[in-house]
């Protein structure tokens, strides 16, 4: 069955009827969207519709920058692959992260919020932290925490749990992005930090997602508008508490081949730098963990919560990677060799991420003067390269809406360019956790599907677009275990 997928894009009605788009002074074409003349006219749409306009402009504008009508300053929506190559890959330094001051507040100076010298000794320690030796590591730890989630969801049917309940061995899983939350958390806990023992990861998740919601809030206000002292208060609140989670962790930690080891441990020499830097303060550690914990766990739990929801509504596609998984692993838990001999499921993964990729925005703004696709930018300028906006775009992946895994099996995307599909970003500041993430996500998979058949509830599911696009909240699917299952049908057989 092909599912007419997530309807996260809004169809038109007749007030987002295209305007002509039309080439502005500077080269850059307007995104169509009523009220484009109207100053400001498109912060709006983009608060409360970004997907649509970001999908539009890639539609309308896929080989020149669409310019969209913000207020003061200029903002632009990169939907041309090749622009989208070199903004990202920016050989010459003129892009920057711009926005990361909250970010800041929370995280301090790290592998995500910092640039120069800073950033590029942080990202030294991220790379090993995520290399092949702790990749392999933490495939046996996200099935060991996967098998413990697992057994709660097979225990419910007669003792319900938090977050859980269920009849007859069935498993109701009330909130699916919480729940892999909640897994994936643990697991970057126990594999990069050691333990998740005595560490609340409802509350943290909690905290974490008021900082996100007050964040997105915050920058998407209109120009000038004054923070509400209530956001403030919520905002001050949730950081100060997920930062003193992470110093208790930390001042816990008791020695070990993991991230916390790494940085409270002697300090390394930096290439091209003659002494071995100052040992990390507390507080720098801190900075560190608390990154590396966010980074690490929230996209991949999104990622895999789409990925249930796409495979609970394609039976054909669920039934072909079980058979997958039965040919190549049975009943144990895969390692990462045996998830590369498993395409569909990666596939699975892959065309996930198309259709919903947690970061559906990726935002750059200009260091200085620069050109891009012809156009000349001034200093400050906003960028927007979509992945949500490109991904699904009809001239790089046909049926762009439907979730087709099997796109990914033949040669269908070969002709792509290589930005066409970028749910991992691209060039000097692209994710260094992807292969911790493809792991981690196809042995979640695996495990699930080993165990569970899972069924759809109610509608298709909806996107709650916030930092990160991730299903709205309350988004539930049912799980009923295979073996409940095959005991009943043997029961019923005469
Ligand atoms: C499906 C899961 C994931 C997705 C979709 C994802 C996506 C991304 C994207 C798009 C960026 C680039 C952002 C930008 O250029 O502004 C990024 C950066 C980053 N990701 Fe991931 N990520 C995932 C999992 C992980 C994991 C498991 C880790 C593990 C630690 C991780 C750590 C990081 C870090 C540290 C950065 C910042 C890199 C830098 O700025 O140099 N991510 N991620």
């Amino acid at each position: 069955m092909n599912w007419k997928a997530v309807p996260l894009v809004s169809p038109p009605g007749p007030s987002a009827a295209r305007c002509p788009a039309h080439a502005g002074q500077d080269g850059a074409e307007r995104a169509g969207a009523g009220g484009a003349d109207v100053p400001g006219g498109h912060l709006e749409e983009l608060r409360r519709q970004p997907l649509d306009l970001l999908r539009r402009s890639a539609e309308e504008s896929a080989h020149r920058l669409a310019r969209l009508d913000t207020g003061p300053g200029a903002c632009l929506v990169v939907s041309d692959p090749d622009a989208v190559d070199v903004v990202l890959t920016d050989h010459d330094a003129a892009y920057f992260k711009p926005k990361m001051e909250r970010w800041k507040q929370v995280l301090g100076e790290n592998v995500l919020t910092s640039e120069g010298p800073a950033w590029a000794r942080s990202r030294r320690r991220s790379v090993r932290i995520t290399g092949a030796r702790y990749v392999r590591r933490a495939a046996r730890v996200v099935a060991e925490v996967t098998d413990e989630r697992l057994r709660d969801w097979a225990d419910v049917g007669t003792a319900g749990a938090e977050g859980t309940a269920g009849t007859h061995g069935i498993s109701d899983i009330h909130d699916i992005h919480e729940e892999m939350r909640t897994l994936t958390l643990a697991a970057v806990l126990r594999h990069l930090c050691g333990t998740d023992d005595d560490f609340d990861l409802r509350a943290f998740g909690h905290h974490l997602r008021t900082v996100m919601e007050c964040i997105h809030a915050l920058e998407s206000a209109p120009p000038g508008a004054e923070p509400s002292p209530r956001t403030e208060r919520a905002f001050a609140h949730a950081a100060g508490e997920l930062r003193a989670a992470v110093l208790r962790l930390v001042a816990s930690h008791t020695g070990g081949d993991d991230l916390i080891g790494l940085l409270t441990g002697p300090p390394e020499k930096s290439p091209g730098e003659g002494r071995a830097a100052e040992p990390l303060t507390p507080d720098q550690v801190c900075d560190e963990v608390l990154a590396h914990l966010i980074a690490g766990h929230e996209s991949t739990a999104t990622a895999l919560a789409w990925s249930l929801l796409l495979l609970s509504r394609d039976t054909d596609v669920t039934h072909r990677v079980r058979a997958e998984i039965g040919t190549t692993v049975g009943v144990r838990a895969p390692g990462p060799d045996d998830l590369a001999g498993m395409p569909l499921l990666q596939a699975v993964f892959t065309e996930a991420l198309r259709l919903c990729p947690p970061a559906w925005t990726i935002m750059r703004a200009t260091g200085r003067t620069c050109e891009l696709s012809g156009v000349r930018l001034p200093a400050g300028a906003v960028l927007l390269a979509s992945p949500y906006g490109i991904q699904r775009s009809a001239r790089w992946f046909p049926r762009p809406d439907e979730f087709l895994p099997d796109r990914w099996l033949g040669d269908a995307t070969a002709g792509a360019p290589r930005y066409a599909y970028f749910p991992f970003g691209g060039g000097r500041r692209s994710c260094p956790g992807r292969s911790l993430a493809q792991v981690t996500a196809g042995v979640v998979l695996t495990r699930v599907l080993q165990g569970f058949r899972l069924e759809p509830v109610g509608g298709p599911p909806t996107a709650d677009v916030g930092i990160i696009l991730r299903p709205s909240p309350g988004t539930r699917l049912r799980a009923v275990p295979l073996q409940a299952e095959s005991a009943g049908q043997r029961e019923e057989s005469p």
